[in-house]
C-alpha cells in the first residue's frame, strides 16, 4: 500500500509530479492555448464582475490560499483576502453578493471551513471549493469548485494536497487573467507551456533527497528552527515550519524575510537553522541582504536556490538547488525541499511521520 516506500507521507512527496500533472490534465490545453474548467467557466461572469475573492481554509490549505492570493493580485488584478476560517467564522465579517468566496480543503470536512462557507453563503456570497475528496461535504455545500487530483493523501502532514491546490489556483488565475484581458496571449501561451513543465521540474527537485537528508542529520537535534521568504515564496516559509513542527516536534516559525529586523532577528545565534528561499526570481538581492544580516550574527544558513547560484552559495552554510521557473511557480519546486527536510528530520527522531501525536487528519471539530 506504501509502494515501497517506508511511509505514506514519503510516497505521497513523490507522488507531486503525477499529482500535479493529474490536476491539470484535461483543464489546460497547452497547443490550443487554452484552459477550460468548468467550475470557473460555466459562472465565468460571476468571476468577471466580483468585487473581491475572499479565500477562508485552515492549516496548509490556508497557506495555499496565501500564495493564490499572490497569484490572483497579480496576474488578475482582483483584490483576494485570505483568512483562517475559524476566524472568519466568528467575526462579523463584511460579505455582500458581489464576493466570491473560496473554501480549499484537502479533506473537504474540516468544520470551520464548512461553517465559513454557510456563512457566506447566507449572506448571499457565491462559494467556490477547491477540494481533494470527491463527494466531501464542502464540495457539495459549494455553488461550484474544482477537484484537486491529488489522488488519497494518507499522511496527516498534508504535501502533495499543497502543491495541487496551488495548481488549481493558479489555473484559475490564469483563467481569469486571460478573460479580464490583463495578460497578453503570448505571456497566457507562455505560461501555460512552463505551467506543463513543472513535474519534470519537481521531479528533478525530489532528486535533491540524499543531500537533503545529510542537512537534516546536521540539525535533527536544533530546539527550534526559523524559516524565512518573500513574496510568492513568504507562505512557503509558513508552511515549511508548520510540516517541521507538526511531525517533528521542533519549534519552527515561518515569517516574511524582512520582518526579521522588527523582532525574530533577536533569537539568532550560532544554535538557530535558519532556512531561507532565496530563489534568483523574486526579491533576489533583498533576501540576499537578509542572509547576510542572519550570518553576522553567527545563524546557520540553509538556503532554497535556483539552479546555478552563486550569490547565496558564497553566504549560506548549506543549498538546496531547484530548477529555474517563472517567478509565480516557484512556490511548487521550493515547497519540495522543506517537505523532505521535514520528513528526514522526523524520522531520525523516531516520531510517528504519518501519525503525529495530537493531531488528525481531518478536523471536523471546531
Ligand atoms: O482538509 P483540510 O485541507 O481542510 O485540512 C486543513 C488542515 O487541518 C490541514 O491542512 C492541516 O494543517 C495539516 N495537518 C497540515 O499538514
Amino acid at each position: 500500500e506504501k509502494g515501497g516506500y517506508e511511509h505514506f507521507m514519503l510516497k505521497e512527496i513523490y507522488e507531486q509530479p503525477q499529482a500535479i500533472r493529474d490536476t491539470f490534465r484535461g483543464r489546460m490545453l497547452v497547443d490550443q492555448g487554452l484552459i477550460k474548467m468548468a467550475g470557473i467557466d460555466d459562472h465565468i461572469d460571476k468571476f468577471l464582475n466580483a468585487r473581491r475573492i475572499l479565500i477562508v481554509a485552515c492549516g496548509t490549505s490556508w497557506h495555499a490560499g496565501l500564495v493564490a492570493e499572490y497569484i490572483f493580485e497579480d496576474l488578475a488584478r482582483i483584490p483576494v483576502e485570505v483568512e483562517y476560517a475559524s476566524e472568519f467564522r466568528y467575526r462579523n465579517p463584511v460579505i455582500d453578493k458581489d464576493d466570491i468566496l473560496i473554501a480549499i480543503s484537502q479533506s473537504g470536512e474540516t468544520a470551520d471551513t464548512m461553517a465559513a462557507i454557510k456563512m457566506a453563503k447566507d449572506k448571499g456570497a457565491f462559494v467556490f471549493g477547491v477540494c481533494n475528496v470527491v463527494g466531501s461535504s464542502i464540495s457539495r455545500e459549494a455553488h461550484a469548485g474544482a477537484y484537486t487530483h491529488a489522488g488519497p493523501e494518507i499522511g496527516v502532514a498534508s504535501t502533495k494536497a499543497f502543491t495541487t491546490q496551488i495548481t488549481v489556483l493558479t489555473l484559475i488565475a490564469l483563467q481569469l487573467a486571460k478573460k479580464k484581458g490583463k495578460i497578453s496571449t503570448s505571456d497566457f501561451h507562455r505560461y501555460l507551456q512552463e505551467l506543463d513543465a513543472i513535474p519534470e521540474k519537481v521531479e528533478k527537485a525530489l532528486s535533491s533527497n540524499d543531500h537533503i537528508e545529510k542537512i537534516a542529520a546536521i540539525y535533527k537535534d536544533a530546539p527550534n528552527c526559523l524559516y524565512l521568504g518573500r513574496g510568492f515564496n513568504f507562505p512557503v516559509a509558513l508552511e515549511g515550519a508548520l510540516k517541521l513542527k507538526e511531525i517533528s516536534y521542533i519549534h519552527a516559525e515561518g515569517y516574511p524575510a524582512a520582518e526579521m529586523k522588527h523582532g525574530p532577528i533577536a533569537l539568532i545565534d550560532e544554535q538557530m537553522p535558519v532556512v531561507v528561499i532565496a530563489t534568483r526570481k523574486g526579491h533576489y538581492e533583498k533576501v540576499v541582504s537578509n542572509i547576510q544580516e542572519i550570518k553576522s550574527r553567527s545563524g546557520k544558513i540553509i538556503g532554497i536556490v535556483t539552479e546555478g547560484d552563486v550569490d547565496v552559495h558564497d553566504l549560506a552554510d548549506h543549498v538546496i538547488e531547484v530548477p529555474d521557473t517563472i517567478e509565480f511557480m516557484t512556490p511548487l519546486l521550493t515547497t519540495i525541499p522543506l517537505q523532505l527536510l521535514s520528513y528526514h528530520i522526523a524520522v531520525m527522531l523516531g516520531k510517528n511521520v504519518d501519525q503525529p501525536r495530537n493531531l488528525a487528519k481531518s478536523v471536523t471539530v471546531e
